[in-house]
Formats: C-alpha cells, structure tokens, sequence
C-alpha cells in the first residue's frame, strides 16, 4: 500500500528548487499579485480518503480547470451534439491562439482552448435558468462546499482585458458558432474562470472522472461512464494545450491546468491529485505544479499505462 501522505509531504520540500523558474500569469491584472512561492498539492483516492500537504486548503482562481466542470454541465444535457460545433484534436497552439480559427471557420479545436470553451458555454447559456446559477451550484456540489464563490475583483479584472478572448468569441460568432450576445460570454466565462477552490475542493470535484461517473462521497453517479471516458480522453490529448505531449511524457495522466496555477490530474479506478503552484511556464501551465506531478507519478507508479 502506498504512504501517499509521505510521498507527498516528501513533494512539497522536494520541489523547493523549482521555485523562480516560471512566472506569475499577469496579464489578468488581478492575478498579478498572487504569492509566487505557494504550494499545495491534495490527492483523493477512490473511496473518498483525502492526502494533503502544504497550501492544499487555500483557495486560489481555477481559471481554466473551469472549463472541465462546465464541459460536464453541457454534455449532460447536449450529448454528443456539442462535438458539430467544437472538435476533439490537440491545437498544438496557445490556449487562446487565433490562428487556426480563421482556417477552421470558426470551428475550435477542443473544448480545453479558450475558443473551445467558449463555444462550450454558449451552449450552456442556451439553456433555460441561469446559467451562474449552474455553474456555482454544480461546482459547490462537485467539491462539497456550499460556500464556493467566483471572485467579483478577479472577474471585473479579467473582463476589462479580455480583448483576445473577445476577438475570439466575435471570429466564431461571424461563423454563426456562437449564438449569444458576445459581451453576456465574456461576463460569465470570466465568472467562471474566477472561481476559487483549493487542490482538496478540486481533488474531491474531480472523482466523478477518476470513478467512471461513479463518487463514493458524493454517493452518485454524477456523469455517464461513458461521459468520463471521454472527458479523460479528451484531457489526456488536450488538456494542456501545447505542452500537452511533454505534460504526458513526464506525468502521464489525464490533467487539466489553469493560469491560476492549479493543474488537476485525474487516475482512472484509482485517485485524482490536484496541484497548486502559480509561478506558471511558457505554455501557460504551473511549472512547480508539473514537476509535483511527476515526482508523484513517478514515486507511487500511477499512470494510464
Ligand atoms: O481566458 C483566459 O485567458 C483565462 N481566464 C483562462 C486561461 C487559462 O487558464 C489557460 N490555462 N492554463
């Protein structure tokens, strides 16, 4: 049996070294000032044990892993009718990349990059009730807190600089791929960017993924098998933009990261590890976060091969 709590207080001095070697997301102006040198790292095994060490409690801005809770809202109700208007394919461009979009018309890779995720929470906003509401409720559900909030400041932040994601959102609403009004996606994607949970919160909101739709504390089934096959799938190919490839050579699991500085990794039957580190690389993934990632991977063999 692995001592997953040794292994992972052994993590959080290990990575010390790693420290300064990548930079805090900036360009969200309210991000800017988060403490570089935080560390926290949570693993949630299959029947609900919880493994923490360092700032695993502290909650911090999801960003993008926002994107794999709003993905499962909207395949539960679309099905597989969202794949007509977003892909499945790797980018292998930066997650808010304009370039193939244009040669795509307006088609966006996958539902990890920003004009993917977009299109993703059109459709949501598609759908009868508030959407907020949706979003909150789902992820207070999913990481069993009732308190969970989305951060006004860092919303308001984002939302006055969201120029490239705006472009976006107005390329694909002239390839008739967005339905809504354009200034409404930008106020909830950056709401839903703007949520804060910590790496135990994350850990316990992604067991649906790791159990095949299955978690044992949320005693549900909360998506299909089928549905957490292939969100996995799809993590495991696009999860990390343009790193992806190097992300699953030295991690090799299914993850999802954020600018925030989370990355979410999902085991298949066995466990989910969530790890917080803000000092982010060039590909917009946390650089402490990625090399905890391997150090746990490598230590307690866990991996989808
Ligand atoms: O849209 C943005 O730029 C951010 N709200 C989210 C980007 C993000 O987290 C990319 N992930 N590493």
């Amino acid at each position: 049996m692995t001592n997953y709590q040794l292994v992972l207080d052994y993590i959080v001095e290990a990575v010390r070294p790693q420290f300064g070697k990548g930079k805090v997301a900036d360009y969200i102006p309210a991000l800017a000032g988060v403490p570089p040198r935080k560390f926290g790292i949570a693993v949630c095994t299959m029947d609900g044990q919880i493994f923490k060490a360092g700032d695993a409690d502290e909650g911090f801005s999801v960003q993008s892993i926002s994107k794999l809770f709003v993905l499962q809202l909207v395949m539960q109700h679309f099905g597989n009718m969202i794949w007509t208007r977003v892909g499945k394919e790797p980018s292998g461009d930066r997650f808010n990349s304009m370039l193939r979009l244009e040669q795509e018309q307006g088609i966006p890779r996958n539902p990890f990059i920003n004009p993917g995720a977009l299109v993703i929470l059109d459709l949501l906003q598609s759908l009868k009730g508030d959407a907020y509401q949706r979003i909150r409720n789902y992820l207070r559900f999913l990481s069993m807190n009732e308190t969970l909030d989305s951060n006004p400041t860092v919303a308001d932040s984002e939302f006055n600089h969201a120029h490239v994601n705006r472009a976006l959102a107005h390329l694909m609403k002239g390839y008739g791929n967005i339905h809504g009004d354009v200034e409404a996606l930008m106020e909830i994607y950056c709401f839903q960017c703007a949520m804060e949970m910590s790496c135990v919160e994350l850990a316990i909101a992604g067991l649906p993924l790791a159990g095949g739709g299955y978690s044992r504390p949320h005693e549900t089934a909360v998506i299909s098998k089928s549905q957490a096959k292939r969100i996995n799938s799809v993590m495991l190919t696009c999860g990390m933009y343009d790193s992806v490839g190097s992300f699953a050579y030295r991690v090799g699991l299914p993850a999802k990261s954020g600018v925030g500085g989370g990355i979410l990794a999902v085991a298949p039957e066995k466990l989910t590890v969530c790890t917080w580190g803000p000092e982010l690389d060039a590909y917009g993934n946390s650089y402490v976060g990625t090399a905890a990632l391997e150090m746990f991977t490598e230590m307690t063999h866990t991996s989808i091969s």
